[in-house]
């Protein structure tokens, strides 16, 4: 549960939000526009820091949901700054460009909420400016590059009595809550879930360059925190900016678990190495266990995070249960719910809209058949005539979860934070429940370093 008290509509309304006529729903692009040009009831006057691609993304979502008007746009970089201004003009918002944040938010002053998407190193200085300006924030994750930093935002928030979302998105997902809410907590479908696995598995990527002519001059990056263009572009892979593929991939899914089982974990083993990207300085690789100890029992969690292989299936978060299993993802295509055969029938389920059954396909009913009959099988091949016991047949059938997301994946956690501002909608990632991932996610970097198992403590999750 957040600590930040939800806003009634009063202290919306005194935030700045004006009266008058209500946004019809339509099509995209008419929505979009009628959005820009809306001066009306549950207005709400956004500011976007950094314009990057997920700047984009949360703006491109944004221009979807009825109400919203962008009033300013902030990113040092004028390349992209320019990019998003045009775009938002496209759809008439006529939101001002600034280089400066502070500038912006001293400047544009019927700012109600602003939206952060800057590397991660300076989420927590512009949050924490912002709340202390009266606004709503939306943060992207990881909520900060270090412990003491999301703490201050967590201690800002609550001082402001302002909201703050961090974007762990797929706790606002449909899916991931028809799958959390009602077949892991109330069917109990996976029955007692002893472990989880996890991974993101990426393909080797380049680095991240820029257009001829774009260049900021070293003096204004270095003003800003960066030792140079190429660090600029790549901050991810920096220890002075980032947390590396753990925190940027792996933030998502670590921040799933914790979400899924209503529980941090006590401790943390993991292995990792710069073994493949001489040039960068976080790890490109990890191997990772977590320990949970819950109500239910203790609960083991692997989760590895590669950037040079897209082999074993991409990103997912798999729950293991005696009764059932859930592979979730943000891409459907890898999303399935399994029955074991030792656990109560399924079928009036699909009934009542619960689950449903795969017509075809990987993972169909009928193509996930016994593997054998219990008993003892000859082997074939190089082990020819050895034995093996074979008792483990029984066959885990493959079902559907009937809840789609039609639209774009960050938009139901954007609607989330409007929603809590105007109506006082609890949020789906408050920030003291975005502290405690971020603590979890950033112990990993650590063990690595120590190459020994860190334990947690309760009070490590409390800011
Ligand atoms: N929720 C998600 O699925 C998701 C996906 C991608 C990225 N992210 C997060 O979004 C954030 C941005 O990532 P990105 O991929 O867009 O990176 P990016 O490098 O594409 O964009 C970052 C932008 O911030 C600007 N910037 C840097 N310092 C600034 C400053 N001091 N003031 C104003 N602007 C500044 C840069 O010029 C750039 O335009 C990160 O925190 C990242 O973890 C979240």
């Amino acid at each position: 549960m957040s600590e930040i008290p939800a806003l009634s509509r009063r202290d919306f309304l005194s935030t700045g939000a004006k009266l008058g006529a209500v946004v019809a729903t339509a099509p995209y692009v008419s929505r979009a526009a009628e959005a820009g040009a809306a001066k009306g009831a549950d207005t709400i006057n956004v500011a976007l820091i950094g314009c990057g691609e997920e700047g984009r993304i949360l703006s491109n979502a944004s221009l979807n949901i009825p109400g919203i008007r962008f009033q300013a746009v902030c990113d040092i970089w004028p390349y992209n700054l320019t990019r998003t201004e045009r775009l938002l003009k496209k759809f008439n918002h006529a939101a001002r460009p600034f280089e400066d944040y502070k500038e912006m938010l001293d400047t544009v002053k019927d700012v109600d909420a602003v939206l952060i998407a800057t590397p991660d190193f300076m989420h927590a200085e512009q949050t924490n400016h912002a709340l202390k300006l009266g606004k709503h924030v939306y943060c992207e994750k990881l909520m900060s590059n270090t412990v003491e930093g999301a703490r201050s935002m967590v201690r800002a928030a609550r001082d402001a009595k302002k909201l703050l979302q961090v974007g762990h998105q797929r706790r606002s997902n449909p899916r991931y809550q028809h799958a959390r809410d009602k077949l892991i907590r109330g069917q109990r479908l996976l029955g007692r879930i002893t472990n989880i696995t996890g991974q993101w598995n990426r393909a080797v990527s380049e680095d991240y360059g820029y257009p001829n002519g774009s260049a900021i001059p070293e003096a204004k990056l270095n003003k800003y925190g960066y030792a140079n263009m190429h660090e600029f572009r790549n901050w991810r892979w920096f220890r002075k900016y980032a947390g590396g593929p753990v925190s940027d991939l792996g933030a998502h899914q670590i921040d799933i678990y914790n979400w899924m089982l209503g529980a941090n974990p006590r401790l943390c083993i993991a292995s990792g190495g710069v073994d493949y990207y001489k040039s960068h300085e976080w790890y490109d690789n990890a191997f990772i266990i977590f320990e949970y100890e819950t109500k239910d029992g203790v609960i083991r969690a692997q989760y590895q995070v590669l950037t040079t292989t897209s082999a074993g299936g991409g990103y997912h978060e798999y729950f293991m249960g005696d009764e059932g299993a859930l592979k979730m993802s943000e891409n459907p295509k890898y999303t399935k719910i399994y029955r074991e055969a030792r656990a109560p029938e399924w079928d009036a389920l699909v009934e009542k809209g619960l689950i449903s059954k795969p017509d075809s396909g990987e993972g169909a009913p009928a193509a996930v058949k016994a593997w054998e009959k219990p008993g003892v099988k000859k082997l074939g091949g190089p082990s020819r005539g050895a034995t093996v016991d074979v008792r483990e047949t029984a066959a885990l059938s493959a079902w559907d979860i009937p809840v789609t997301l039609d639209k774009a994946i960050h938009q139901p956690h954007l609607e989330n934070f409007f929603d809590a501002i105007r109506k006082g909608t609890p949020l789906s990632c408050p920030a003291d429940e975005a502290f405690a991932s971020a603590v979890t996610v950033l112990k990993v970097n650590e063990a690595i370093a120590a190459r020994q198992a860190l334990a947690f403590k309760p009070e490590d999750f409390i800011a």
